[in-house]
């Protein structure tokens, strides 16, 4: 079965995902990948070890490394994912891919249907592109509310947030207090370059998602991603109508 899924992926053709793997690039990956190991045992040392630490998995090529430090290293933290129901086709095959992978069932938060309902029916099935207003909106009720669910009774969440994704995102350091929230918010991944992403994917032949290959670095909903041309930022394809100064979904608000 694992086969046959993965004989649907189309070709390579991203060389950003294949990065040669030079001594320099394996040490440093090696290096990092014991560092975040670390913070996440700390955390699990600090908060407890029966899900007060909650990793938020989208399935992006930084999660799936963060997915398999932790269910590698059998660390005791919990690990959810969003579904908004617009998520793309190839993000729903890795999900199985990773059921199997790994043995585990995911735990997946959906939107409360009644909010989708009344959205869609109020203001249209694709009413985020309207306004900056109306994709807030969106985000709010598919991703904000249901991660709200997610890390209530939560002490920290683990994101893969890296600081050189964006602009909003530069300076990220490995721990901090996610006010919004009112837990700690941990980025074990926030030094980590692209490369050294795809060369951890590479070396432990880790599952991943097949829009990678086709030029889309950062995943979101379908109908708000997608691909960038060479050369673009690497979360240009995402909300690519708006802004970059407004390209958060909700999720990650800075409280200052
Ligand atoms: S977003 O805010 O623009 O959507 P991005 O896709 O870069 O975020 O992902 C950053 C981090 O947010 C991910 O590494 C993950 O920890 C969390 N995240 C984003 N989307 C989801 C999702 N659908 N389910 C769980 N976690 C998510
Ligand atoms: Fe809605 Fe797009 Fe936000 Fe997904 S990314 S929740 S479809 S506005």
């Amino acid at each position: 079965m694992n086969g046959a899924v993965s004989m649907l992926r189309p070709p390579a053709t991203n060389p950003a995902t294949r990065p040669e793997l030079t001594d320099a690039l394996r040490a440093s990956v090696a290096a990092k990948s014991a560092a975040a190991v670390e913070l996440l045992r700390a955390a699990v040392t600090e908060f407890g070890s029966n899900g007060e630490v909650t990793f938020a998995n989208s399935f992006g090529a930084e999660d799936m490394v963060l997915t398999d430090l932790i269910l590698g290293e059998k660390l005791p933290i919990e690990i959810f994912s969003l579904d908004t129901g617009r998520l793309p086709a190839e993000t729903y095959t890795l999900m199985g891919e990773v059921e199997q992978r790994y043995g585990t069932r995911l735990k997946v938060f959906f939107p409360k249907s009644d909010a989708v309902e009344t959205y869609v029916r109020t203001h249209g099935i694709n009413a985020f592109y309207e306004s900056v207003d109306m994709r807030k909106a969106c985000c709010h009720m598919r991703k904000v509310e249901p991660l709200q669910r997610a890390l209530s009774g939560k002490k920290a969440w683990v994101t893969g947030l890296r600081a050189a994704q964006s602009t909003t995102r530069t300076g990220l350091p490995t721990r901090e207090l996610d006010a919004g929230n009112g837990l700690v918010k941990l980025n074990p991944l926030s030094d980590w370059s692209e490369a050294e992403v795809w060369a951890y994917i590479r070396i432990h032949e880790v599952p991943y998602n097949a829009l990678h290959e086709q030029f889309y670095p950062s995943i979101g909903c379908a109908p708000c991603t997608r691909a960038i041309a060479v050369g673009e930022d690497v979360r240009a394809g995402r909300w690519w109508w708006e802004d970059p100064a407004s390209k958060e979904c909700g999720l990650h608000v800075k409280k200052d």
